[in-house]
Order: C-alpha cells, then structure tokens, then sequence
C-alpha cells in the first residue's frame, strides 16, 4: 500500500514512518490507521462518477446494510435500534426503516425525521434522559411509546406528558476504553435505577427494564458485561416486589476500525451473548443501539488541499477544506484518529511521505485535526489535491456548524455500490 495507485492515489499512512518532530514533545507519525481497500474503492468509483463538489461526505448504503445484517445475524432475537444522532441523512434513515431498524432518537427533529422516512412509531425509543415535556407530549401523541429516564424529576414528566408510557431507566456504568467516553452525564446509580422503576408503577407508567451505555467507540468488548450484570441485579430486586421487567437495552458503543487494533463484532457480540447468558436465568427482551458502527465505515469525506506551508519547527501544516467546525468535531483532542488518503486526480506524488499537521479551513485556532499525532502525507502535497478521510460516515454531518466563517454545512450524498 506504499506503492502509488495507478490513478495518483497514495495511501498517507501506509508506510511505517515513526519519527519525532523537532520541538514538539512526544510527537510521533502513526502509522496504525488501517485503509480498507475494497470499501475505499468504492467511495472512489463513485466520486469519480460523480464529481461532488468538495468537501463532500460520500455515504455508501449497501455497507450500512451489510452492518446492519451482521449484528442482527451476531445477535440473534435482538432489535437494532439505530441512534440517529450519529447521521439523520434522509436517504439513510428511508433505507434502514425498509431494512426493518427501529431507532433511538433525542429530540423532535430526529422524531419528525424517523416518522418522514416511515417509520413505525412502535420502532422508536426516545432515549435521551434529558427531554422538554412538549416534546415528550409530541412524541407521545405521534405515539411513540418507550422513554428512558435517569431521574425523578423526568419521570414525572414522562407520567404527565405520556400517561401510561413505558420506561426503562439508565444507570451509569464506569468503563474504560471509550474513545469518546459518554460519562458522567446520564445515568442514575443501581439504587436508584430499583427506585425510579418502583416509583413509574404508582405512576401509572410501565417499568420495561433497564439500560446503559459504556461509552463510543469502544475497545474492551468485556464493558458490557458491567452494564449486563447491573441489569440483571435491578431486575431481580424488582422482581423480588412482583414487578417484572422483560428488557435490556444494550445502548450503542460497538467501534469502527479506525485502528487496527479494535476487535471483531463478533469479538463483542461473543463477550455481550456470555454476560446475558451468566447474569439472566430468563433471557430479556434485548435491543442495541448502535449509532457509530452502522454509518461509521460506509462514509468518506473528499477533501481539497487549500494550502500547504512551513511552520514554526520547520513543521509542515497542510490545510484543508473541511475541519472541526464542519464535520470532523470528533478530532477535538485527537479523539478519534480517522484514516487518511492522499490522491492526486491528474499525476502521481513523489514516492516520499512525510509528517504534517492537519488543519481545517476557518479562522479559529483551534480548527486542527491532528498536530500531537501528525499524518503521514506525500511530501509533495499541494492545494488541488485531494485528502480523503476515512470511516467518517458517523458524528461528522450532524456536528457540522450551520456556517461558521460563512463555510457551509457538509453536504452528503448517499449510494449504493452493489444492485443488492
Ligand atoms: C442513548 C444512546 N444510545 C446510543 C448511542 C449511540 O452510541 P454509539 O454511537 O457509540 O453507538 C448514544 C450516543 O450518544 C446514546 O446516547
């Protein structure tokens, strides 16, 4: 992969360049990133058709349906509940309700965008613990019948705005291995996960189980196995009142390969099938949420080359025109390291790559992807080219500012690379 493409692509990280940077302290070129040829090539074949404008997120549905068929053949009985926060791209959202996904939305517009690509409302969970009680009061008379909760006071919303509904309450789970950890912010303690679901009964609302998230992107297949436990113990406690909760909602966390060292699916779904098998004598009903891992590989953002220069240390910055503020929020500390492809439409690149910092367009300091771990790039890079960044199908579109330094929200074009 070190070798140039006939067409002048190069694969930026390809080559095992590790080299420190002077003056700057523990800097070093990754050269981990793997590049999926195969799911690339179509990504290219198809800009190269099309000619999109840049920068542009290209979205391939035929491999989030591959993704969504491999978790429900790993998972067997349980249902996919995509988390829309992760791309609410219309087209996206139509192909995933004719697939049969439910999904997990956060607020009114994602409920008015899952009801505009048909789906069944039965098929959604509202499952932000943060919520208006307009808004429970809108989905509850588009009927929308499951809300989760972490706390009293929503409880009580959730009984006055959607009388009768059904609940399922978070508890935190402390995990490590999150690359972007969803801590802290929600979640209740076991205790009161048992006191929330006893409370919902005098309610009038139906206790349905309990859920928890470990964490996006994450690499230790084993942090369900807290999650599953945790579960199991508020179940049996509530069971021991005479009041039964039939479901276990695995929440979202399943990883993209943007290294090559995160495991299998089947590494997870094996570790998450185990722990339901040891903490359950009665199998609950199960859903699982994932938002990252069905878009997440399918899409690429083509990039333009805006400018290439040296800077202080002799560092070479390389800008491009997409960044933080327009699609690549989950750069912010270097989170999530996507891989990147250098191409050159009409010629070659010199056989040398060499470390860059990479920028985005805008004005604001702190628009930078990668300065702490530069990219591996060719070192004769210039503007016109194009970068492509890789597995960016989730978390880009929806985080990009409505046009911050007048740069536009990233546009996305949605295909389909096999008839199937
Ligand atoms: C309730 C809930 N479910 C699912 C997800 C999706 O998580 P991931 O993208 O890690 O699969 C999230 C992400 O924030 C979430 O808050």
């Amino acid at each position: 992969m070190t070798a140039n493409h006939d067409g002048g692509v190069q694969l930026g990280l390809s080559r095992s360049i590790r080299a420190s940077l002077p003056g700057v302290e523990g800097c070093t070129v990754i050269d981990d990133r793997p590049v999926d040829s195969a799911l690339y090539s179509t990504h290219r074949d198809f800009f190269d058709a099309t000619q999109p404008e840049t920068p542009c997120l290209l979205l391939d549905l035929d491999i989030v349906a591959a993704r969504y068929r491999e978790l429900r053949a790993g998972l067997p009985g349980a249902a996919v509940y995509y988390a829309v926060k992760a791309n609410a791209d219309p087209d996206l959202l139509r192909h995933l309700v004719e697939l049969g996904c439910g999904f997990d939305v956060a607020s009114v517009g994602e409920i008015d965008a899952c009801l505009a690509a048909g789906a069944d409302p039965a098929s959604i969970s509202f499952g932000n613990t943060v919520k208006k009680e307009s808004a429970i009061r809108y989905a509850h008379e588009r009927g929308i019948r499951l809300y989760s909760v972490d706390s009293v006071a929503e409880l009580e919303k959730v009984a006055r705005a959607a009388p009768g509904a059904e609940v399922c309450c978070r508890f935190i789970v402390r995990t490590t291995g999150a690359q972007w950890p969803i801590s802290r912010k929600f979640g209740c303690t076991e205790e009161d996960a048992v006191a929330l679901l006893r409370d919902a009964v005098s309610l009038g609302l139906r206790p349905r189980g309990t859920t928890f998230h470990v964490g996006s992107q994450q690499r230790e297949p084993e942090s369900w196995a807290i999650g599953v436990a945790t579960a199991a113990r508020v179940a049996a406690k509530l069971a021991a009142e005479g009041i039964e909760l039939d479901l276990l909602n695995l929440g979202g966390g399943l990883p993209v390969r943007y290294e090559a060292t995160v495991p299998s699916l089947e590494t997870y779904l094996t570790a998450i099938e185990r722990a339901v098998a040891e903490s359950f004598a009665t199998r609950p009903a199960l859903i699982v949420e994932p938002g990252r891992y069905l878009p997440g590989d399918a899409g690429m953002i083509r990039s333009e080359v805006v400018l290439v220069t040296e800077r202080e240390h002799g560092l070479r910055w390389v800008y491009l025109d997409v960044g933080r503020y327009n699609g690549l929020v989950e750069t912010d500390d270097e989170a999530i390291a996507f891989p990147v492809v250098a191409v050159r439409a009409d010629g070659r690149f010199a056989d040398q790559a060499a470390p860059a910092v990479l920028a985005g367009p805008t004005c604001d300091s702190t628009d930078v992807l990668y300065e702490r771990t530069p990219v591996s790039l060719p070192v004769d890079l210039r503007p016109g080219d194009h970068v492509d960044i890789l597995a960016t199908g989730a978390y880009t579109t929806p985080y990009a500012s409505v046009g911050f330094n007048g740069f536009p929200p990233l546009p996305s074009r949605c295909f389909r690379s096999t008839d199937g």
